[in-house]
């Protein structure tokens, strides 16, 4: 019994230990935001809890450089000017489809699945969203025949052929063209293939993505317009990284995709760089709730449907009860007699 006394003692007096060693800098320092403590940095012990293996060896002060302590000054220098990485509220952008009435605007998605097409799909999947669906009502609703066409532009992945071959006389996969019926392909085959092409950064499938983040349309048109401004001092940006204020630690392994001019639009929109990040977010919007529009309208109806069922119930009621309300307490005698009576 006693064993097992010291046995659970053990733990709680590293635990106590460890938690006091968190006041020291080196501690400190570990708990800086992730990209600070990404870099190798001299006081950091390597653990995840700093002091817990010091608990029954020497000192602290004796340990070697490992856990030596900077004096105050040094830790104030350290720690005081390093910049706040935390990622800066969304902008706040007006859009067409908020709000129990809005709706999506038809031309701003169809010019977002232009710029989807030319831009976005070099890099990410759409993977939810299948051609016919361009088609659909509530959505940039192409004709049948645009679907078609479209559909047809993109290389969908062939099974094999009745030779059962699944590759062609150069060893490339088999494919054919696409019909509404099929899905989005994505760019890479896996995810391999999109991280050896991006630097080792994985672009996320943009079906569900405005649902998916905090901030919602306001935030990638915010990722998408925040690229260029340079970084203040004391936040450097590694190669291969771009400085995004929006992003959280304000560095992301995505090229700028937009600037001003980088589509042209076939209807003749001015294609400025917030044109286009608002085209292509109503669009991904749509995409995360192809459904919207037609969720809203029954949502009216059944609105007016139960505002008018009300009104049905009051003067029903109302006739129902009427001459019935100057009844006293039950067995007053001035009340309901036909109720009363047996
Ligand atoms: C050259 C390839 C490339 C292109 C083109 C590209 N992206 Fe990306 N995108 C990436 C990569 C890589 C990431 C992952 C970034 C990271 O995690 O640091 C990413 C991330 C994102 C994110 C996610 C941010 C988050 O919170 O995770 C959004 C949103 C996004 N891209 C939107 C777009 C849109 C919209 C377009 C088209 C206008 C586009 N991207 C074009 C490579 C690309």
């Amino acid at each position: 019994m006693r064993q097992l006394q010291r046995l659970l003692l053990i733990p709680a007096l590293a635990t106590l230990c460890a938690s006091a060693s968190a006041q020291t800098p080196g501690a400190a320092q570990q708990a800086a935001p992730p990209s600070a403590a990404a870099a190798p940095q001299p006081g950091a012990t390597g653990g995840p809890l700093p002091g817990l293996g010091r608990v029954e060896t020497a000192p602290p002060a004796q340990t070697g450089p490992e856990t030596q302590s900077p004096s105050p000054a040094k830790l104030q220098s350290e720690i005081a000017p390093a910049p706040s990485t935390e990622a800066l509220p969304p902008k706040s952008v007006a859009w067409s489809f908020t709000g129990p009435f809005g709706i999506y605007d038809r031309a701003s998605l169809q010019r977002g699945f232009q710029i989807y097409k030319q831009v976005c799909s070099n890099c990410h999947s759409l993977s939810r969203i299948a051609f016919r669906n361009l088609g659909d009502p509530g959505g940039p609703q192409f004709s049948q025949d645009e679907v078609k066409a479209i559909a047809a532009s993109y290389k969908i992945p062939a099974g094999p052929n009745v030779q059962g071959q699944t590759v062609d006389a150069s060893g490339m996969p088999l494919t054919r063209a696409g019909t509404p019926a099929d899905y989005f392909p994505p760019p890479f085959p896996n995810e391999q293939a999109a991280r050896a092409a991006l630097n080792g950064a994985l672009p996320p499938d943009l079906s569900l993505i405005v649902k998916a983040r905090d901030g919602h349309m306001n935030y990638v048109y915010s990722i998408l317009t925040g690229f260029g401004q340079t970084p203040p001092a004391g936040e450097t940006v590694p190669n291969g990284l771009y400085y995004n204020p929006y992003f959280p630690r304000h560095q992301i392994a995505m090229p700028p995709p937009l600037t001003d001019g980088a589509v042209t639009f076939s209807d003749g929109t001015p294609n400025n760089l917030d044109q286009e990040a608002h085209d292509i977010v109503s669009f991904l919007a749509w995409a995360s709730e192809p459904t919207q529009d037609s969720r809203k309208q029954v949502g009216f109806v059944v609105m007016l449907y139960l505002i008018g069922l009300t009104v049905l119930l009051f003067f029903a009621y109302r006739r129902i009860w009427h001459g019935h309300h100057d009844a006293g307490a039950v067995g007053e005698g001035t009340g309901d007699k036909t109720r009363l009576s047996p």
